[in-house]
């Protein structure tokens, strides 16, 4: 599977969001492999940890976003959703959940009914180990463009997780004694 190719076409002519998107993911794919190396699993699906990380956020093709050039219809909080739809028509159920499973530290589906969100009402956490170090890898790395390579301190990203509750704090900090070197 050839997940740049695949992440290409569902960007079609959007070549702008596609280079915001692409170069995000790899910033992204780099860090997640590096943990996922680091951590000396035999169990750990490296090439998977790779792909997905690279595919992670497809369904920002579908948003709305001018900022980073997307038109679409859906609200930004559904690019995980999307994203797994679009993964799904693939073929490629396990990277489908981890698009659906990446947002913040994952959405319960408290956070759902409570905030009203726009989303089906099922959890959306990351379960696996491969999409915990993606969904903790992601949350360095924005997709601003001009930010795109600067890497957010593990204090940085607790004050933005701080916004949304301190259980979501708690769980980046389990990541971070389980993730970091
Ligand atoms: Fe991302």
């Amino acid at each position: 599977m050839n997940a740049i190719s695949i992440l290409q076409r569902n960007f079609g002519k959007n070549l702008e969001a596609f280079e915001i998107v692409f170069e995000h993911s790899k910033m992204v794919a780099t860090k997640a492999v590096t943990i996922a190396r680091s951590l000396s699993d035999p169990t750990i699906n490296i090439d998977f940890v790779e792909e997905a990380a690279l595919l992670h956020d497809i369904g920002i093709a579908q948003i709305y976003a001018p900022r980073i050039s997307c038109r679409g219809a859906a609200p930004y909080i559904c690019h995980g959703i999307l994203g797994r739809q679009i993964l799904e028509t693939e073929g490629l159920t396990p990277h489908a959940l981890v698009c659906e499973r990446h947002i913040g530290v994952g959405i319960g589906i408290k956070d759902i009914v409570q905030q009203q969100l726009p989303l089906p009402r099922r959890d959306m956490v990351p379960v696996t180990v491969e999409e915990k170090i993606i969904c903790y890898a992601d949350l360095f790395f924005s997709k601003k463009p001009g930010r795109l390579h600067a890497e957010k301190s593990i204090e940085e990203i607790k004050k933005s997780l701080q916004k949304h509750g301190d259980h979501k704090v708690v769980i980046f900090e389990n990541w971070v004694k389980e993730f970091s070197p």
